[in-house]
């Protein structure tokens, strides 16, 4: 049972099944165990609603992914010493503090295949113990000492507000571009994948090469990861992803699949894409209406296609780095996206 208080690793919810997260899983079993530590302790407040609320997210499990990689990344490097486990519950900790803002801000209703806290504890202290969270990662950095981290992730946390600004500004706007889409994603996601991966370089002390081929593999993993995220919304196939489908449809939010039907359609086709993405049609009729039309173009196979060549990127920019287990983790990870 994964419980709030329990230490253990909380496994990954499958995306399908996936042999190829068996190395990676492996790899980062103990580490794991003394971040989740660290999440479960550094979490806890006198203020009763702050680990009511966080715990009702964290309890909920979440793949850990980020945190994962950076211990990944430090077993790659060759690090000897425990310094990432609590920057690793720091990243866990920003990105947890984004879902709860993003809940509020997207009126999601599920989140981890539960109840997102937003319709538990209301909107206010969803923001609230969010940016407690997001606070609560700059104490745990501060702790770790170093400003080089510290301006690492600083830069990733304004970086990922202006992503979320920028993708405000583009909702319900039909003539979104694939270009600014991946900007979006860019700054959203993969900004904090590239921060957490960088990290492990730099407390193993690594090169500035070794740390830029951490860095772009992070960075284009999130992409990759972001891209899938978003074709499985429109997925009928996709296996259950602890979140409601359909809701970016609802929010007229411009991810691929959509960009990709809208370039691809007919005249009568991109008009019903105007209408919906404006916000005239968001009923469950025009969600399965929408869906069919990309099925129609192949618009959720493209995203995953592009979501490959990023994953790929992402391998390939490891090569600086010698074979061995974690290397392979690393790609078989990719692979499995
Ligand atoms: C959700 O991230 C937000 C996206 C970037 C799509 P995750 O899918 O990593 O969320 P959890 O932590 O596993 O719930
Ligand atoms: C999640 O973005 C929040 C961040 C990446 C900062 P989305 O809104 O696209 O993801 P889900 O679908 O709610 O997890
Ligand atoms: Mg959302
Ligand atoms: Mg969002």
């Amino acid at each position: 049972m994964r419980g709030a208080m329990s230490a253990d690793v909380i496994p990954l919810r499958a995306r399908g099944s996936q042999p190829t997260l068996a190395p990676m899983l492996a790899l980062t079993a103990p580490g794991m165990n003394s971040v989740n530590a660290v999440i479960l302790d550094r979490m806890q407040s006198e203020i009763p609603l702050i680990p009511a609320l966080a715990g009702h997210l964290i309890s909920g499990g979440g793949k850990r992914m980020r945190p994962m990689l950076m211990v990944a990344a430090a077993e790659l490097c060759g690090y000897q010493g425990a310094r990432h486990h609590k920057l690793a519950a720091a990243v866990e900790f920003l990105h947890t503090a984004t879902l709860l803002h993003d809940d509020v801000v997207d009126g999601s209703d599920m989140r981890r295949g539960k109840a997102a806290a937003n319709i538990v504890f209301g909107n206010p202290a969803t923001v609230l113990v969010g940016d407690f969270l997001f606070t609560r990662a700059f104490e745990l950095m501060v702790e770790d000492g170093s400003l080089k981290v510290l301006k690492i992730f600083s830069k990733a946390s304004s970086i990922i507000a202006e992503g979320e600004v920028d993708q405000l500004t583009a909702q319900r706007r039909i003539e979104t571009s694939e270009e600014h889409y991946l900007q979006i994603i860019g700054s959203k996601t993969a900004a904090l994948f590239a921060a957490a991966t960088r990290i492990s370089a730099i407390v193993a002390e690594k090169s500035e090469a070794e740390e830029q081929a951490l860095d772009s593999y992070g960075r284009n993993l999130g992409i990759a990861f972001q891209l899938v995220d978003d074709a499985i919304d429109y997925d009928s196939e996709a296996s259950e992803s602890g979140k409601d489908k359909g809701d970016d449809f609802r929010e007229g939010k411009m991810t691929l699949p959509v960009i990709l039907a809208y370039a691809r359609g007919n005249a009568e086709e991109r008009k019903f894409w105007e209408d919906a993405i404006a916000g005239f049609r968001t009923e469950d009729e025009d969600l399965a209406h929408a869906v069919e039309l990309i099925n129609r173009h192949g618009c959720v196979e493209a995203t995953r296609e592009r979501a490959r060549l990023y994953a790929q990127r992402a391998i390939d920019s490891l090569s600086i780095f010698p074979a061995g287990a974690a290397k392979f983790a690393f790609r078989e990870f990719s692979n499995g996206l």
